[in-house]
C-alpha cells in the first residue's frame, strides 16, 4: 500500500469517547476529509491512516454468490475501508438462530437498496421473507412477486406481523412437544424473517397502529429467534420515541444486529442518548459527499459542477460487527441511476423462481372486533349530506372481509370504503368518490365529513402529510 500514511496512536484507555475528525485532519493537513480514515482499535490504540482517496469510492456491483449464505449463515454485503468483506449474519447455524437487526440511516442514505440485497439473499438461499414496505410499496418495488408476503400499507403490516407471531408461537409449541430446545433449518419449517422497510411510518408518534406495532415486533425480537422466524426493520428514525418509545424495543434492538448509514447530527445525539449507538460519539462521521474539499473559496475560484451531489450512498458501520467503528461500505445494488420501470439489475439478481413459502393468510389476523367495524361502516347511520343509495363492494385489507351489501349509504360511508389503509389525500378521495358510482359530492360536503368521522375516531389526519387515514375500531 503505497501511497498510503499509517500512523499507529495511543489513545486513553477505554478508548476514544469523543472523537473530532475535523480537527484531525487540520493536524495532518489534509483539505480532503474522506480521505482519512480513524478506527479505534480494541484497548489503547487506533489508527489513522491518509489515502490518496477515500478508499471506498470505487465499490464494485454485488454478486449472487455474494448473497448465498455461506455456512456459517453469512452474506457479504460490502465492504470494510481496508478490503476486509463486510458480512451480515441472517442465521446462525451453531445456535439454530434466526437473527433481529435494525438498519438506520438518514434519508437517501441507501437504506432500501441494503434491504433489496437482503431480500435477494433471502430469495436466493431458500429463507421465506413476510414483506411490509411502508413507503406504499416504493421503496423497493423489485420485491413485488420475490416475497412469500409483500404489503404496503400499515393496517396489512400489522395483519402480517400478527400472522408471524402466531408463527413463532405455534413452532414454540410445536418444537416444545417435539421435545426439541431449538430451530433446525428446513426440519421441518423453513428460516422465516418479518422485514418491515420505513418501520418509522408504522412505529412513530400519532401513527395509528405504533402500540401494537411496537408489541409484534418486540415480541417477535423475543420469542421468534430461537424458533426461526427473525425481524428486521430499516428506519430513518433514530430516537426510540419515534420507534414505539418502547423499553423492550431498546432491549431487542441492543442484542440485535444494527447497521448505521449515514446520519444527521441530530439522529445521532438521539441514537446515543437511547442507548441505541452506544459509542457513536467516537465513530468517524459519514459525510453526504465524499471527496469534497472543506475550506474557502477565493473571489476567482467556482465550485466544481457536482461538488455538492450525495455520493456516499451505502456507507456505514456495522455497530455490532467484530469491527464497530470500522467504515465500510455495502456493494453496488441495482443501477446507480433512475430507472423508468423495475430495475432491470436487481431483477436480474432476484432470477425467475418463484420466490419460497407461502403468503400469510392476512385476513386470518383480522380480530372480530375489527370485522363487526367494518361491518358496521356498511350499516352506520348516514353522516351529514349523505343521501345516495349505491351498492358498493367494499374490499378491506386486501380482499378480507369483503361484505357488499345493498342499502342507503352515506358520504360517510362512501368516503370509509374508498380510504385504502394506508390513507389518502383529499383531492384523490375526491377523485375516487366521484368515480365510486354514487351521487356526485362537493368538497364542501366531504370536508365536513371527514372532520366528523375525525371526531368519531373513525379517520385520522397526521399533520403535514395531507392523508386521511382509515382506523379501524379496536
Ligand atoms: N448500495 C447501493 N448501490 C447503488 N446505489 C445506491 C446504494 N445505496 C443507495 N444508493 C443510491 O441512493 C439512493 C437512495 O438509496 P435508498 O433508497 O436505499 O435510501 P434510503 O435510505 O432507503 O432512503 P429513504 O429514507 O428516502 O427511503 C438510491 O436510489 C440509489 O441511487
Ligand atoms: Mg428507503
Amino acid at each position: 500500500m503505497k501511497d498510503v500514511r499509517e500512523y499507529v496512536l495511543k489513545t486513553p484507555a477505554g478508548g476514544v469517547k469523543k472523537y473530532d475528525h475535523d480537527a484531525l485532519c487540520d493536524y495532518l493537513e489534509v483539505d480532503d476529509r474522506s480521505r482519512v480514515i480513524f478506527e479505534q482499535g480494541v484497548g489503547r490504540e487506533a489508527i489513522v491512516r491518509v489515502y490518496p482517496a477515500n478508499p471506498l469510492m470505487n465499490m464494485r456491483s454485488i454478486r449472487i454468490e455474494d448473497l448465498l449464505l455461506d455456512d456459517r449463515g453469512f452474506i457479504t454485503i460490502g465492504s470494510y475501508y481496508d478490503g476486509v468483506p463486510l458480512k451480515f449474519r441472517l442465521f446462525d447455524p451453531r445456535t439454530g438462530n434466526a437473527q433481529r437487526a435494525a438498519v438506520f440511516g438518514t434519508t437517501g442514505a441507501g437504506k432500501s437498496r441494503l434491504v433489496q440485497a437482503i431480500l435477494v439473499a433471502c430469495k436466493v438461499s431458500g429463507i421465506v421473507v413476510h414483506l411490509a414496505d411502508l413507503k406504499s410499496g416504493q421503496s423497493v418495488p423489485e420485491a413485488n412477486g420475490q416475497v412469500a408476503t409483500r404489503v404496503t400499507a400499515q393496517f396489512e403490516t400489522i395483519l402480517m406481523l400478527r400472522g408471524l407471531v402466531a408463527e413463532a408461537h405455534r413452532r414454540m409449541k410445536a418444537y416444545a412437544e417435539m421435545g426439541r430446545s431449538g430451530f433446525v433449518k428446513n426440519d421441518p419449517d423453513p428460516l422465516v424473517y418479518g422485514i418491515v422497510d420505513e418501520a418509522n411510518r408504522l412505529l412513530e408518534k400519532g401513527a395509528p397502529f405504533r402500540e401494537e406495532g411496537a408489541y409484534l415486533i418486540k415480541e417477535l425480537g423475543r420469542t421468534g429467534r430461537s424458533v426461526g422466524v427473525g425481524i428486521i426493520i430499516a428506519a430513518q428514525a433514530g430516537h426510540l420515541e419515534e420507534l414505539g418509545g418502547s423499553d423492550t424495543l431498546r432491549a431487542m434492538l441492543k442484542e440485535g444486529e444494527v447497521v448505521l448509514l449515514r446520519w444527521s447530527s441530530g439522529m445521532m445525539q438521539q441514537l446515543v442518548g437511547d442507548g441505541l449507538v452506544p459509542r457513536g460519539e467516537a465513530l468517524q462521521p459519514i459525510p453526504k459527499v465524499v471527496g469534497r474539499v472543506q475550506r474557502v473559496r477565493r473571489y476567482n475560484e467556482v465550485a466544481t459542477e457536482d461538488a455538492d451531489d450525495v455520493n456516499s450512498q451505502g456507507m456505514l458501520y456495522h455497530l455490532t460487527a467484530a469491527r464497530p467503528t470500522s467504515m465500510a461500505r455495502t456493494f453496488i445494488v441495482g443501477s446507480v441511476t433512475p430507472c423508468t420501470g423495475y430495475d432491470p439489475v436487481i431483477l436480474d439478481l432476484y432470477g425467475p423462481a418463484a420466490p419460497p413459502g407461502e403468503q400469510i393468510n392476512l385476513p386470518a389476523y383480522i380480530t372480530d372486533k375489527e370485522l363487526e367495524a367494518v361491518a358496521n361502516r356498511d350499516t352506520a347511520a348516514a353522516g351529514p349530506g349523505g343521501t345516495a343509495t349505491t351498492t358498493l363492494p367494499h374490499a378491506e385489507a386486501g380482499g378480507a372481509a369483503t361484505a357488499a351489501q345493498a342499502g342507503p349509504v352515506s358520504t360517510a360511508q362512501r368516503i370509509l370504503a374508498a380510504l385504502p389503509a394506508d390513507g389518502m389525500t383529499v383531492p384523490d378521495l375526491m377523485t375516487a368518490l366521484n368515480a365510486d358510482g354514487g351521487r356526485e359530492v362537493r368538497r364542501g360536503t366531504v370536508l365536513t365529513t371527514i372532520s366528523t368521522l375525525r371526531n368519531d375516531g373513525k379517520v385520522a389526519r397526521p399533520d403535514g402529510s395531507g392523508l386521511v387515514i382509515p382506523i379501524p375500531a379496536g
